[in-house]
């Protein structure tokens, strides 16, 4: 992805990232640096840093960082070319051409023409003799031709070739058409074939309106292997770990909150009652990315997975998910029906709307899981009960919270409040006290809590590691200290990533560029984030010895031509006890 760095260093510069970050994020003045509450996160203190003079941001609660370029990325979705476009549009500079970036973005716009042919086409074969099974099983199953056309619901007929056939003679290759995942490829002759055969098929569309894969549900029994639901699969244009199913319509809903369900007939039928913010995985667990995603839109989601086993493992998984994201949680549990379609069609909107006023919060919720375990007849299920009831309402912040909700517990199991009082008082000590002790543990073993979380990066040599981070933070600080290792290059770095990062910046200084990560490419936003963080973190004298010492660190490691790594984790642990020694 090669933009001129000139362009990029002019791009920045005429992207101030104060200015960029204020539009979105309300900005305090503290000294050199700029606060405010995270975008990326929910909080209510404002870790969230901005360093006009260095081009960068940083989350000192969640993380991110990175420059202006990466916010636009994170902030809106977007991909490194689309954020620079998004910003040459933001201060008038024309985007120049590049070859990489066009072809690879021609190739999305032409899977989305064809996906928006292929559900033309499977949208009209529905109202087609040969679809007439179909629309009577789309009826059957409650969806008036309303529905079917606010969520282009199609058939894919009982055919090796109608779509193939179809969008070829739309000008579609074949390589374009194996590249969408909607025909398959046989190993053996090379001929293509339609994956999706005598299926209801609903579009899967994006945010933009973009339809951008299916899922298309099985109708008759005949063959007792096959999946209920198919779904497209990963594709240029298609991932399934960030878009839900009907986000584009529940996006525009007034209701404040959004309806999670586990599947495309739940969500459609959601809004066809007229709760137009229901939205479904598409046939996947709830992920961070979706968490992220849905944060942009609301603050609450209220969860509604299958009454069963399974849909309650996944209630219990999403929680934390969603919450991590700053979304407020739920949960809403089903009765007398298996999902929420069954239950709109068993029982209409308005007994609907009941269940969804009762909603629990999560705790509600988790403390009912709770109860359901355990017998409270036998005496010594009780005390589990109270026990675990007692852990879980010990990790509330509001002392309200913890009066409420260990009353009820109390009263349920038939003890006073003041004895629950105690178990939770207790529960709370045994907490603390394990997370100190997590705490000491990970500070006794600074290697594994120095190795970095992005999943890419992997330090296998700590010693030049926190070298390689030592020099990229010093140039960073004073550019012209490069000139002085003149034989220290990305070459040496143990570090791959780090290694890119140094030479992109040496780079901009032998052109006369200004040196900021702020115009570091190529790298996942994961990685920027981890990159930005150990500039941040850094602290020590700035000054030639420093950066020569790194630098002989780096150069020396790389060039001993076989390092035993074990060694050097010990040599480190133990220089980092010293140093922790004299310190105290
Ligand atoms: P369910 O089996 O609970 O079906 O799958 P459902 O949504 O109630 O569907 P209907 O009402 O029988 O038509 C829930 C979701 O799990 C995914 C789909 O996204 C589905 O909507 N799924 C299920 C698959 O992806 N593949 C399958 O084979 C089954
Ligand atoms: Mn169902």
């Amino acid at each position: 992805m090669a933009f001129p760095p000139s362009f990029i260093d002019e791009l920045i510069a005429r992207n101030p990232i104060e200015d960029v970050v204020g539009q979105r994020v309300n900005l305090r003045r503290s000294g050199a640096n700029m606060f405010g509450l995270c975008p990326f996160h929910g909080e209510k203190t404002a870790s969230f840093s901005v360093a006009p003079d260095k081009g960068i941001y940083y989350c000192f609660g969640c993380h991110k960082g990175g420059g202006v370029i990466n916010f636009v990325m994170e902030l809106e979705g977007l991909s490194y070319p689309d954020a620079v476009r998004n910003l040459a549009k933001r201060c008038g500079m024309e985007v120049p051409e590049d070859e990489q970036y066009q072809s690879r973005y021609q190739a999305q716009e032409r899977l989305w023409a064809l996906h928006k042919e292929a559900a033309r086409f499977f949208h009209s074969q529905l109202y087609a003799p040969i679809g007439k099974n179909a629309l009577n099983y789309a009826i059957g199953r409650g969806m008036p031709k309303s529905t079917l056309t606010k969520f282009g619901v199609g058939y894919a007929p009982d055919s090796w070739d109608m779509l193939v056939k179809a969008m070829q003679a739309k000008g579609y290759t074949k390589q374009e058409l194996i590249d969408s995942g909607l025909v398959t490829e046989s190993k053996k002759n090379g001929n293509i074939f339609d994956r999706f055969r005598d299926r209801l098929m609903f579009p899967i569309i994006d945010i933009r309106g973009n339809v951008i894969g299916f899922g298309g549900r099985i109708m008759n029994n005949n063959d007792p292997n096959a999946a209920k639901y198919l779904n497209s699969p990963e594709t240029l244009i298609f991932n399934k770990r960030k878009n839900l199913f009907a986000l584009n319509y529940a996006k525009k809903s007034k209701l404040g909150y959004l309806i999670l369900v586990e599947g495309y007939m739940d969500a459609i039928a959601l809004h066809q009652y007229g709760f137009d913010c229901a939205v479904a995985s598409l046939g996947t667990s709830l992920t961070e990315e979706h968490a992220v995603l849905i944060s942009r839109y609301v603050e609450q989601v209220v969860l509604i997975y299958d009454g069963d086993e399974a849909g309650q493992r996944a209630t219990r998984r999403a929680i934390p998910i969603l919450e991590k994201a700053g979304i407020r949680v739920k949960v809403l549990q089903m009765k007398d029906a298996k999902d929420p379609d069954e239950y709109l069609k068993k029982f209409g909107a308005d007994k609907f709307r009941l269940l969804l006023e009762d909603s629990s919060n999560r705790v509600e919720y988790q403390l009912n899981a709770i109860k359901k375990k355990y017998d409270l007849k036998e005496d010594d299920q009780k005390i589990r009960y109270v026990h675990e009831s007692a852990e879980l309402i010990s990790t509330l912040h509001s002392s309200v919270q913890r009066e409420v909700y260990g009353g009820r517990v109390a009263e349920a199991a038939g003890i006073s409040p003041d004895a629950m009082k105690l178990e939770i008082n207790k529960a709370y000590k045994r907490r603390v006290a394990r997370d100190k002790k997590e705490q000491e543990k990970v500070d006794l073993a600074p290697v594994r809590s120095l190795q970095p979380k992005a999943r890419t990066i992997r330090y296998d040599n700590m010693k030049s590691a926190m070298a390689e981070e030592g020099a990229i933070a010093l140039a960073l600080l004073d550019p012209s200290l490069m000139d002085k290792e003149q034989n220290l290059s990305g070459s040496s770095f143990s570090v791959p990533v780090l290694g890119k990062v140094y030479d992109q910046l040496l780079a901009m200084h032998q052109k006369g560029m200004e040196v900021t990560l702020a115009a570091v490419t190529d790298l996942t936003s994961d990685e920027m984030s981890h990159i930005v963080g150990v500039c941040q973190r850094r602290e020590g004298p700035v000054n030639e010895t420093a950066f020569s010492d790194c630098a002989k660190t780096i150069l020396s490691i790389s060039q001993a031509s076989k390092v035993s790594t074990d060694d050097d984790l010990m040599a480190f642990r133990n220089r980092l006890k010293e140093s922790k020694g004299t310190k105290q």
